[in-house]
Formats: C-alpha cells, structure tokens, sequence
C-alpha cells in the first residue's frame, strides 16, 4: 500500500456556506461560555483524567505539502475510546446534582450510551439504555460493561429513541440525550460543553495557530462543541469543513437550503455514529453560520484509511483510528487533490491543519474487519 494511491481520492459534494458569519459572542451565547468552564474544571478534576494526544500526522503531510496536519487522538479518551466520553457522562453528573434514587435513560448509535452508562456507573445510578437493530452486538457488550441494561428495540434509532422516551415517561426514568429540540436543550447543552475541552486541549498543545478544522458530523453535537471551544479557547478562529457520509448529508442540505432539514438515509453509513438524518437544533442554529463548507465522502476509503493509520503510512507512530475517524482525513486529501477547491479553502504550504481522531477500535469486530479489507 503505497501513499501515491491517495492522489486519486475523490470527495462526493462540496458546498460553500453563503450564510458564514463567525460571530464568537453569538456562539458562546447559544452554548454559554460557563458551561464550557464548568465541564473543564469538572472533567479535569476526574480520575485518571488525561490530555488526549495531539499527533502529528507528518507522513501525510510530506505528501499534502501542508504545514502541519494535526490529528487529536480521542481513542484515548479515559478508558472509553471515543470523544464521547466527554459528554454523557458529564451530563449525568450535573443532572443527578448526586441523588442516588434516580434511574438514568438513553438512546444512543453506541458511544454517547457508552458514556452514559460510564457516567451512572461512576456515580452508582441505575441507567437504561436503548439501542436499534443496527448498533452492533460488540457495542452492545461495551455498553453493559458499564453495568447498564441495554433494551433492542426494532427499526432505527428514532424507534429506539421514542421507546427511550415512552418507558422513561412511564417508570420516571431521566434521559440523558445527545440531541436538542424545541423543549430538550439543557443536557445537549452539557454534552456539547463537555466535547469542547478537546479544543481547551489543543490550545495547550501547540503553539501553531490552527488554520483548518475538519469537523465530523452526524446530528453535529460534536462540531458544535468544538466551534463552541474554537470561540471560546482560539485566538484566531480556523476554517471550519463540515465532513459527513454522502448518504446522511443533513448538514450539508440544511446549509444548502437555510433551514433545518430532515433527510432519508437510504443505507446506512459504515461510519455509523455519523449516519444521522435531521440535526440537533443547537447545533443547527451554530454551524449555520459557523461553518465555512461542507464536505461529503463515500464510505469506501474508509478501510484504507483505517490500515494508514494503523501501519504508519500517515504519521510515524501507529494509530488506532475507527471507521469515524477517517472522513476527516478522506476529505483534507480529496480536496488538496482538486487544485481549485484547494485554492478556495486557502490549503496551502502555510496550512495547520486539524482532524479529530473522533473514536478508536470502539467496535473492535468492525475496526478489524475494517482493517483486514484495508490491507488488501
Ligand atoms: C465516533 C463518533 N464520531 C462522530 C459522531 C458524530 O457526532 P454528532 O452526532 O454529535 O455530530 C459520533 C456520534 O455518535 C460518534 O460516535
């Protein structure tokens, strides 16, 4: 496997958004900045609380002709191998305010119940946790770890979520969800909170300024909590590429068309954390103007890119990067090879580059299934 093949990679849909405004005290009024205090001083506080890494991805960049590609690895996030940690189970801990009589629900594509259940497990709750028929057996074992009991419910996560919501109305359970709508914001609030301390992180971590960020999106409650952390923590602010699978485009088609739009996935994405069809709404209302573009990949470079960065094609050391966290890096190469995109986004050898190295072998089946296909 030689890097020269990455030449021809091809994203699927690029947009430019013609709404972008980056307008820090909007952000940081529509995801207060006190939370974000409050989610660094608490986490930071945890036990065996650690900066993830913030790798340098230099092999890639030799070929990117790049300044720097930065990649935060997140599979190392406390013992949970996703970014996700960061939120749920914060949220969990502000929400129970230290009550021990309460029964913590959620519904979740695998690494928001995880944490979740992490959370409810560290502070001795009970908690529920619903999962559709497409969250893997693998997440599933993963979720019960954590001492939760994990309900399948038929269909999709929708299905799963409104049973989430009809058992946790009728036994008083309190849901701890990843997603805002209309009358559900305060805990996507914390979720979103706790995902900024990657970016408090960064600030720490290098002296370069960062000029890209390349930023996954399913519902876009992690993009949104970077923004958030870029408003907050950045002295200048990056460009902000919005990166999801082609067939669960809804931030895409929401900028496209100025409001939030429900979309129709018809197959669901190997990066499943990210095959989502309608927004959150916070989100929405902040990478409407936040973001700078969107970017949409297919889902077949996404073994190879997982057996790069396992076999150190990208970077000099090994990284155990899952199926979501690759469509960052699929994409920064898709674009720098469109020469005229690249001189849009203003790539260049002046470039510090960011990707977020969201979730490591979180299904372990998958990631080496995934890996094995990758070397072939
Ligand atoms: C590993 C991983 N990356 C990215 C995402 C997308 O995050 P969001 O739905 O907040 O946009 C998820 C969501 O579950 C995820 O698990």
């Amino acid at each position: 496997m030689s890097l020269n093949n990455i030449s021809k990679w091809k994203y699927s849909n690029f947009l430019i958004n013609k709404s972008y405004n980056f307008d820090r005290k909007r952000i940081l009024k529509l995801i207060p900045s006190n939370l974000l205090l409050n989610s660094n001083k608490t986490i930071s506080n945890w036990k065996n609380y650690k900066k993830t890494p913030l790798l340098k991805l230099e092999k890639l960049n030799r070929n990117l002709k790049l300044n720097n590609i930065f990649y935060k690895d997140e599979s190392k996030r406390f013992h949970l191998k996703s970014f996700k940690a960061l939120g749920g189970a914060y949220a969990v801990e502000k929400i129970s305010k230290g009550k021990k009589n309460i029964i913590i629900s959620s519904a979740t594509a695998g690494n928001h119940g995880k944490s979740v259940a992490w959370g409810a497990q560290r502070l001795g709750l009970q908690c529920k946790i619903f999962v559709s028929q497409y969250v893997s057996e693998t997440r599933v074992k993963e979720i019960e770890k954590f001492g939760a009991d994990v309900i399948r419910v038929r269909g999709n996560y929708e299905n799963s979520l409104n049973e989430c919501k009809k058992l946790s109305k009728k036994n008083n359970w309190i849901i701890v969800q990843d997603v805002s709508t209309k009358n559900y914001s305060h805990v996507p609030l914390l979720t979103m909170a706790g995902y900024s301390i990657m970016i408090k992180e960064i600030s720490k971590q290098t002296t370069h300024y960062i000029t890209h960020i390349f930023l996954q999106a399913g519902v876009g409650g992690m993009a949104a909590g970077v923004v958030a952390g870029v408003a907050k923590y950045f002295k200048r602010i990056p460009k902000i590429i919005i990166v999801e699978p082609d067939g669960a485009d809804c931030v895409m088609q929401s900028i496209k068309s100025k409001k939030l739009k429900k979309i129709k996935i018809k197959k669901e994405s190997i990066m499943g954390g990210m095959s989502c069809n309608e927004m959150s709404l916070i989100p929405w209302h902040v990478l409407k103007k936040a973001s700078d573009c969107c970017v949409t990949v297919n889902d077949s470079k996404v073994p190879k890119t997982v057996a790069m960065l396992k076999d150190k094609k990208l970077s000099k050391k090994t990284i155990i990067g899952g199926e979501c966290a690759t469509p960052g890096i699929i994409s920064l190469i898709s674009l720098c090879n469109n020469p005229k995109k690249k001189k849009l986004i203003n790539l260049s050898e002046k470039s510090n580059v960011l990707v977020i190295g969201c979730e490591g072998n979180a299904d372990i089946k998958l990631y080496r299934q995934l890996l094995s296909k990758g070397r072939k």
